[in-house]
C-alpha cells in the first residue's frame, strides 16, 4: 500500500516488455496506431511476481478474474524508467472535447469558485442510483466533478463514446450547469475492488478534488469483494495523508411507495417495493431489445443505449 518513497499507493502501475534492454538503453514509445509517443530511458529491468500482485492487490489469484487475467497476460518481465512525452495518444472526438488535465481541471474550480468539490469515478452510463448519489453529494459541497473512466474496460461494459453522450445528455438536462462539470478519467479498469476505490481518489485528488464518492462494491466485478470492502479499506488509511475525503453510499434502489431513491437507511418499506438496479441488468435488457424502465435510467439516456445497441447489432 506504499511506494519506496512513503507515499500510499495501492496498485503497481508498471510496463511489462520482452525486450532485450538494459540500464542507459534508450526505447522509442508508440500508440497502437503507430503514433509516435515519446521515449523511456531504462533505469531498471525486473521479473514481478505476478502470484504476489495478485493476491495482494486483487485478494484473489483466480484466473477468471479481468484484472488477475490481465497481469498474467502481460506477464513478469518489466522495465522501469524516465519517460520523456511528446504526444498524447490519439482519443476519440467524444473523449477530447472534455479532456483536461490536472493542472486545467483545478483551475477550472478556482475561476468557479469551488473550495468544496465532489468527484465521481464510473464506468457505466449515469443510471438513477448514479444521480442520486452524485446529487446528494453535491448538496454539501460546492461543485461536482463527474469523471468517468474511459480508459480500456473490459469486455460487455458500454464503451466510452456511448456513454459520453449519455453524461452530455443528463448534463444538458437533469445537472445544473453551474454547480458541474465533465471530464475524462484516460486510465484503465483493474476491477480491482478496495484498493482500485484508493487509486480512484488519488487520481481525484491530484485533479484537485477534496471528496470523493464510494458506493456499493466500487470498482469490483463478480462476486470477489464484499459490497462495502472498498468503504472498509479507508478505515486504515489517514485521511489527512490521502488528501481526499471519500464519501460512503449505501446500496441504492428505487423505492416504488417512496416513488424515488432510497437505502436501508432511508426507506422503510418492504423489499417488494424496491427496484434494485444493476448495469449486468441493463446490458441484459438491452441486448434483448428492451427499453430500461423509467425508475432505472432517464428516457434521454435509455434512448442512446437502446440506439447504440441496435447499431452495433445492425
Ligand atoms: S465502478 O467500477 O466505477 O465503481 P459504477 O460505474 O457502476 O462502477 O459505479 C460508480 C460509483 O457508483 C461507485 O462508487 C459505485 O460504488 C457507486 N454505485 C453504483 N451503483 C450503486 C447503487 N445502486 N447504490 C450505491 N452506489 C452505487
Amino acid at each position: 500500500m506504499r511506494l519506496t518513497s512513503g507515499q500510499i499507493w495501492p496498485i503497481p502501475i508498471t510496463l511489462q516488455a520482452d525486450l532485450d534492454v538494459s540500464e542507459g538503453d534508450v526505447v522509442e514509445l508508440s500508440a497502437p496506431n503507430g503514433k509516435e509517443l515519446g521515449r523511456l530511458t531504462v533505469e531498471e529491468v525486473w521479473e514481478r511476481d505476478v502470484d504476489l500482485e495478485a493476491e495482494n492487490v486483487y485478494r484473489t489469484t483466480d484466473d477468471e478474474h479481468p484484472g488477475v487475467a490481465a497481469i498474467r497476460q502481460e506477464g513478469a518481465r518489466s522495465i522501469a524508467g524516465r519517460i520523456e512525452a511528446d504526444a498524447l495518444p490519439d482519443h476519440d472526438e467524444a473523449f477530447m472535447r472534455r479532456y483536461q488535465t490536472p493542472e486545467e481541471s483545478r483551475q477550472a474550480f478556482a475561476d468557479r469558485g469551488w473550495r468544496r468539490i465532489v468527484a465521481f469515478q464510473t464506468r457505466n452510463p449515469i443510471h438513477r442510483a448514479h444521480e442520486y448519489l452524485t446529487k446528494a453529494a453535491l448538496e454539501i459541497c460546492d461543485g461536482l466533478y463527474i469523471h468517468p473512466l474511459i480508459g480500456e474496460t473490459k469486455k460487455g461494459d458500454i464503451p466510452a463514446e456511448v456513454r459520453m453522450r449519455c453524461y452530455e445528455v443528463l448534463m444538458d438536462n437533469y445537472y445544473h450547469p453551474e454547480h458541474v462539470m465533465l471530464g475524462v478519467n484516460p486510465g484503465k479498469m483493474h476491477y480491482a475492488g478496495p484498493r482500485e476505490a484508493v487509486l480512484h481518489a488519488i487520481i481525484r485528488r491530484n485533479y484537485g478534488c477534496t471528496h470523493f464518492i464510494v458506493g456499493r462494491d466500487h470498482a469490483g466485478v463478480g462476486d470477489y469483494y464484499g459490497t462495502y470492502d472498498a468503504q472498509r479499506i479507508f478505515d486504515d488509511i489517514d485521511l489527512n495523508e490521502l488528501g481526499i475525503t471519500p464519501l460512503f453510499f449505501e446500496h441504492t434502489f428505487w423505492c416504488h411507495e417512496c416513488e424515488g431513491m432510497g437505502s436501508a437507511k432511508t426507506c422503510p418499506h418492504p423489499s417488494e417495493s424496491h427496484l434494485f438496479l444493476s448495469g449486468t441488468k441493463v446490458r441484459e435488457m438491452l441486448a434483448n431489445g428492451e427499453k430500461p424502465p423509467h425508475e432505472f435510467s432517464r428516457d434521454e439516456v435509455a434512448e442512446i443505449l437502446i440506439d447504440a445497441f441496435r447499431k452495433e447489432n445492425d
